[in-house]
C-alpha cells in the first residue's frame, strides 16, 4: 500500500473486545458466575493495542488490571456487556473472547433470599441471555473481521466449526477448557484456530503468545 504502518499495521482501526467472566444475579448478594480469569481476552486487547488499534475492552469482573492504552468498559451482567458492545459499534474488528453465562436467572430477588426454617431450598429459573458474538456477527454494522472463542471439553473441532457458522465469525479459536487442561484460569493455552480455509492447531504456549499470534492473524487481514 502507499500507507508505511510499519510495525503498526493496525493503525486507524477500531477494535473491539470482550473479556472475563459476566456475573449474573440471584439477588444483591449472590451470583451466578464462571472461572474465566480474563488474562487471554485483556492480553487481546492488549496486543491490538501494540499493532496500532484503537481498542475498547468490554471486561466482566476480574481481578486482573486494565491493559494499558486501552480503553476499558467494566460491566457485570451478560444484557450490560451487550449493551457496550453495541455502544461501541461501528468498529473494524471484533474479538469476543469473554466467557458469557449462558443463562441469567429469571428474576433476580430484590432482597436477599432468607432460609426459611422446615421448607425446602429454592429453585432457580433460569433464562437464555443474549448470544453477544452471535448479534456482532450478524449485524448491519458487522466489522469487517470477528473472531469468536469455543470453550469445549469434548469434540473441539466440530464445535468450534458449527459455532462459526453459527455466529457468523470470521474466526473461532477452540480450546478445550477440561479441568486437567489448567487452561481455565491459568496462564497458558492450546487453541485450535478454526477459519473459513480449514483448521490450524498452534502449540501449547503461555496466553501472551497467543495474543500476539491472534493480533497477527487479525492484522494480516488488514495488509
Ligand atoms: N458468547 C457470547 N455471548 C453468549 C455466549 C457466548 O458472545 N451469550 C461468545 C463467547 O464470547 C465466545 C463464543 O460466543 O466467543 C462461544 O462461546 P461458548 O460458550 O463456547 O459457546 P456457546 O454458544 O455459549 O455454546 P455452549 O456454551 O453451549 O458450548
Ligand atoms: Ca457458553
Amino acid at each position: 500500500t502507499l500507507l508505511d504502518t510499519g510495525d503498526k499495521p493496525l493503525a486507524g482501526k477500531k477494535a473491539i473486545v470482550t473479556s472475563g467472566p459476566t456475573h449474573e444475579p440471584i439477588d444483591p448478594v449472590r451470583y451466578i458466575a464462571n472461572r474465566s480469569s480474563g488474562k487471554q481476552g485483556h492480553a487481546i486487547a492488549a496486543e491490538l493495542s501494540q499493532l496500532g488499534a484503537e481498542v475498547t475492552l468490554v471486561s466482566g469482573p476480574v481481578i486482573i488490571p486494565d491493559p494499558k492504552g486501552v480503553k476499558v468498559i467494566h460491566v457485570e451482567r451478560a444484557e450490560e456487556m451487550r449493551d457496550a458492545v453495541l455502544s461501541a459499534l461501528p468498529a473494524d474488528i471484533a474479538v469476543m473472547v469473554a466467557a458469557v453465562a449462558d443463562w441469567r436467572v429469571a428474576s433476580a430477588a430484590g432482597n436477599k433470599i432468607k432460609k426459611q426454617p422446615g421448607e425446602t431450598p429454592p429453585s432457580l429459573l433460569l433464562t437464555e441471555n443474549p448470544d453477544i458474538l452471535k448479534t456482532v456477527g450478524h449485524h448491519a454494522q458487522r466489522p469487517k473481521l470477528v473472531v469468536g472463542f469455543a470453550a469445549e471439553t469434548q469434540n473441539v473441532a466440530e464445535n468450534g466449526r458449527s459455532k462459526l457458522e453459527r455466529k457468523g465469525a470470521d474466526y473461532i479459536i477452540a480450546n478445550d477448557v477440561s479441568p486437567e487442561t489448567g487452561i481455565m484460569g491459568g496462564d497458558r493455552n492450546r487453541v485450535k484456530v478454526i477459519g473459513k480455509a480449514g483448521d490450524e492447531d498452534w502449540p501449547e504456549m503461555d496466553k501472551q503468545s497467543v495474543a500476539e499470534k491472534i493480533a497477527r492473524l487479525i492484522a494480516s487481514h488488514f495488509a
